[in-house]
């Protein structure tokens, strides 16, 4: 048993798309949340940046004694893992693509498409081909950078023509030409424009691994005897900047969940020195 919290973080707010799935699976937990909003979006910039950002805000939040680390960001888990694990050999980090990737290969019948779309980054580092493919060679798996979605989601520009308009720009001829039966919305912004992808293209499935990563982390908490009983603690939210923007998009996310959040607007210089 263990009461201390969970930290997550994204580049932004698309992370928190984790949290209303963990709280409905365990809700005893309690989390730390970071969203670097402040240097969003992380999916077009060069992998040594995300590195060294990312190995920022683990530090920030190992030092505010989280238990465990979720990377709740794909563009960080494609190029940051490794890095990360070797950063905190007595802390277990999980990644969100590898749980996702193990569930789509696993739920995939024989022939699938599957569709992958996600930052530049994330796409151009193969990690999701490679990882579904090597657990169901029966399948195919095509992939689709949609860069232009991050800024609009950030912006809450979301269920009205222009971003159904970016979507179409970016997906009708992938889905139509490649014949798309599965989609894995391998950035974990995107569950927030899942209603509009199901509503231009009902016959597809789609996978979330905000949601997946959910039960990977349970069943580490269990194996390692972590689960929380009783917190004391407050659940944190922590923005670099902390913008109207995510705060709207908080109460958009937190809507229908009974829990109150905390949160502190951060400054970059502060989280060098906490991480301290
Ligand atoms: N939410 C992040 C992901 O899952 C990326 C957003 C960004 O480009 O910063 O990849």
């Amino acid at each position: 048993m263990n009461n201390s919290p969970i930290g997550f973080f994204d580049s932004g707010l698309g992370g928190l798309t984790c949290i209303p799935h963990l709280m409905k699976r365990l809700p005893g937990e309690r989390v730390i949340y970071f969203g670097d909003t402040a240097r969003t979006p992380y999916g077009s910039k060069a992998v040594s940046t995300i590195r060294f950002f990312s190995l920022e805000i683990a530090d920030f939040l190992v030092h505010k004694g989280v238990k465990h680390i979720v990377i709740a960001c794909n563009t960080v888990s494609a190029t940051s893992l490794t890095e990360l694990r070797s950063r905190y050999p007595n802390l277990t980090v999980t990644g969100i693509i590898e749980p996702a990737a193990e569930a789509t290969a696993n739920a995939a019948g024989e022939g699938s498409r599957i569709g992958v779309i996600g930052t530049k980054v994330t796409i151009r580092s193969g990690i999701y081909e490679k990882e579904i493919k090597a657990r169901n060679s029966r399948v195919q798996v095509f992939s689709k950078a949609c860069p232009a979605f991050v800024p609009l989601i950030e912006e809450g520009i979301i269920n009205n023509e222009i971003m159904n308009l970016t979507i179409r720009y970016y997906l009708d001829e992938f889905v139509g030409n490649n014949k798309i039966d599965t989609l894995v919305l391998g950035c974990t912004h995107y569950p927030l424009i899942r209603s509009n992808l199901e509503s231009l293209y009902p016959g597809l499935t789609i996978v979330d691994p905000s949601e997946i990563v959910i039960d990977t982390l349970e069943r580490e908490l269990r194996e390692q005897n972590a689960l929380a009983c009783c917190p004391t603690l407050d659940n944190t939210f922590y923005a670099s900047d902390l913008s109207e923007n995510f705060l709207n998009m908080i109460d958009t996310i937190f809507e229908a969940e009974p829990v109150k959040v905390k949160f502190k607007n951060f400054d970059l210089e502060d989280v060098r020195m906490e991480g301290k």
